[in-house]
């Protein structure tokens, strides 16, 4: 989708487009990520070699003393923490470490698009577990259902893209119970962590009872310090799967990147308070654009709009629309991907298909975008729907 949309903004045909697909935020890193990374490479003359595979020790001390700070809970830096290439590297890694032939990944949809593929990469067979109507969230119920032998991983993802439902301490524990009945391990997808509206709170999952044994945290720097191009994640867990994890990635990349390993130093030393004094105007951005957003979308009659608690992202139902005449046209469209296209090819706005996401006749829509953007993007949707 983003690469139609720079076509026809490159071609310089019609409106400008608009693009709701964009899965970053906007606003700028810590300053002191440019400045100690470029002070870096200057001692260095620019001869950066290679590393620990499992990343700079400083920084897996870091990461080891932010998640203790976080979450309370404590990892070993040397063994059961690994720096990767960016959050995705991470859970890829996890599942090539846990998942054998066979072995079912059980994944809550709608989910974050790369989590199938991840499990069919080891050979797993990814089992997806609807929770459209369940307010976007597994429940004990489906899991309970699930239920079965060839069963190893589960995945959870909160606050969620593409969602941002956000599970509560005591539906975690809940499913975290049922999990450990199964003798599941838990990918905990903690990326958006930061990310929270309406007073919702973000529970780490290695921090309940009898969780940190049976659960793989990953995060990274690419959403809260809007770093996402330094590609730098990392993952902690149980030594055993960490060993498996290190092997591989030592065989594939043998290091993430040395500079953006600096970047990711500077950025996780800062103090709560420094990253807050940072982090809490672009927070209050996000929170002010996501009622625009909602306002504005919430005045166009029959598109089903769910309100996210976390993350950067509104999902709206446009299955009532699918078969109906739509855009100047009044052609209809079959799906949600057609609609997508054609909303782009009409309106020259991008949004995101939620059928690769396990939503068929669902749109993501981001709100990290200007103000104006999301005003013009989500009137021009409207016109194309016919409801303006
Ligand atoms: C749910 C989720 N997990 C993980 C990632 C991976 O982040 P990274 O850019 O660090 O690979 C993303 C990025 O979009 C995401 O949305």
């Amino acid at each position: 989708m983003n690469a139609r949309a720079k076509r026809i903004a490159a071609s310089g045909e019609g409106a400008r487009v608009i693009s709701l697909s964009v899965g970053e935020p906007d606003y700028p890193p810590p300053p002191q990520v440019a400045e100690l990374t470029t002070a870096f490479i200057g001692e260095k003359k620019g001869r950066l070699v290679y590393t620990a595979g499992h990343g700079i020790p400083e920084l897996r001390r870091t990461i080891a003393a932010k998640v203790r700070e976080r979450t309370g809970v404590v990892y070993d830096p040397e063994k059961e923490i690994i720096v990767t290439v960016g959050g995705k590297h991470g859970l890829a890694g996890a599942v090539l470490a846990l998942v054998n032939p066979g072995d079912r990944v059980l994944i809550p949809s709608p989910y974050w698009l790369s989590y199938p593929p991840m499990a069919v990469f080891a050979g797993g067979e990814p089992v997806i577990i609807d929770c459209l109507d369940t307010g976007f969230k597994l429940t004990v119920d489906k899991l309970r259902a699930a239920a079965h032998p060839r069963n190893v991983a589960l995945f959870i993802n909160s606050p969620s893209n593409p969602t941002g439902a956000v599970y509560t301490r005591e539906e975690l524990v809940a499913l975290g119970e049922e999990a450990a009945r199964q003798d599941l391990w838990i990918i905990s997808d903690e990326i958006y962590d930061r990310l929270l509206y309406d007073g919702a709170e973000f529970t780490s999952i290695p921090a309940l009872p009898g969780m940190r044994e049976r659960t793989l945290l990953a995060n990274g720097v690419s959403k809260t310090y809007s770093m996402t191009g330094w590609r730098i994640g990392y993952v902690c867990g149980p030594e055993p799967v960490l060993k498996a994890m290190k092997t591989l990635q030592s065989h594939m990349t043998s290091n993430p990147c040395a500079a953006a390993q600096q970047a990711a130093l500077a950025a996780l030393s800062l103090s709560e308070d420094e990253l807050m004094a940072h982090l809490g105007p672009h927070l209050e951005s996000l929170r002010r654009r996501r009622a625009l957003a909602l306002e504005h979308l919430g005045r166009l009659p029959g598109l089903g709009v769910s309100v996210p608690a976390g993350a950067f992202y509104i999902v709206v139902d446009v299955r009532p629309f699918l078969g109906t005449p739509l855009g100047a046209s009044g052609e209809p469209v079959k799906d949600d991907e057609e609609l997508a296209f054609r909303l782009l090819d009409d309106e020259h706005v991008a949004v995101a298909a939620l059928t690769p996401f396990g939503a068929p006749g669902f749109l993501r829509l981001s709100f990290a975008v200007p103000d104006a953007d999301l005003v013009e993007g989500i009137a021009r949707l409207a016109r194309f729907l016919r409801l303006a």
